[in-house]
């Protein structure tokens, strides 16, 4: 799959489902820990520096934001779990917000779901994994900034998330780094199977 660069637009930030955008394209949605890189990871894959808002502070995205990826489909970045400083009120919001579009949006045809290949999964990297396959939806799984480990032990960290997940059959995992773009081409192939 090839996008073009300039041809990505932010449709909109949603907050609830009367604001998701009808397109008529099927949509990829990215899941993950705040701050393990969901942002950097969307503007990696389609070539632009800052088309996704990222930081050093985690809790960055606090909105579903829908971006139009050249016509072809939508990636739809959505808040980090675990961040400790939002509070329990919002993190409650987050959690109804994200769960209604994974659980209700039909043209969501896969979850890429991040984790920091340097680390044993979280509790709540294994509790989203478990509520994507309760409902069925197919997971990508993308172990990112594989380029804050040595390349020797890229395979070991890859089986200890797919042993500590209990990764399905039918789902996919792929080490990535947004700092080499290593693995890009095989994460476009992998999405493409999906829609
Ligand atoms: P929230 O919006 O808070 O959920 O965070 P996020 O998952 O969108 O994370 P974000 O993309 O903002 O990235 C967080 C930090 O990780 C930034 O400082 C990025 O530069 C860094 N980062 C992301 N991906 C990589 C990677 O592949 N390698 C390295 N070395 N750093 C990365
Ligand atoms: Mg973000």
């Amino acid at each position: 799959m090839k996008v073009n660069p300039n041809n990505i637009e932010l449709l909109i930030s949603a907050v609830k489902p009367e604001q998701y955008p009808e397109t008529g394209l099927e949509e990829v949605a990215l899941a993950g820990r705040s701050n393990v890189g969901k942002s950097t990871f969307i503007n990696s894959m389609i070539g632009r520096k800052n088309m996704a808002r990222t930081s050093q502070q985690p809790g960055k995205t606090q909105t579903l934001n829908f971006y139009n990826i050249d016509d072809q489909m939508i990636f739809v970045d959505v808040p980090g779990y675990g961040y400790a400083k939002v509070s329990k009120k919002q993190r409650e919001q987050f959690g109804k917000m994200i769960e209604k579009y994974i659980t209700q949006r039909e043209q969501l045809k896969v979850v890429v779901q991040l984790i920091d290949i340097r680390h044993n999964p979280t509790e709540d990297d294994v509790l989203m994994y478990d509520f994507l396959k309760y409902y069925d939806l197919p997971v990508l799984i993308i172990a990112t900034k594989e380029d804050k480990i040595a390349k020797g032990k890229v395979q070991k960290h890859l089986k200890n998330i797919k042993d500590k997940l209990e990764l399905e059959e039918e789902d996919t995992i792929i080490s990535y780094s947004s700092v080499t773009n290593k693995n890009q081409h095989v994460i476009w192939d992998a999405i493409e199977r999906y829609l």
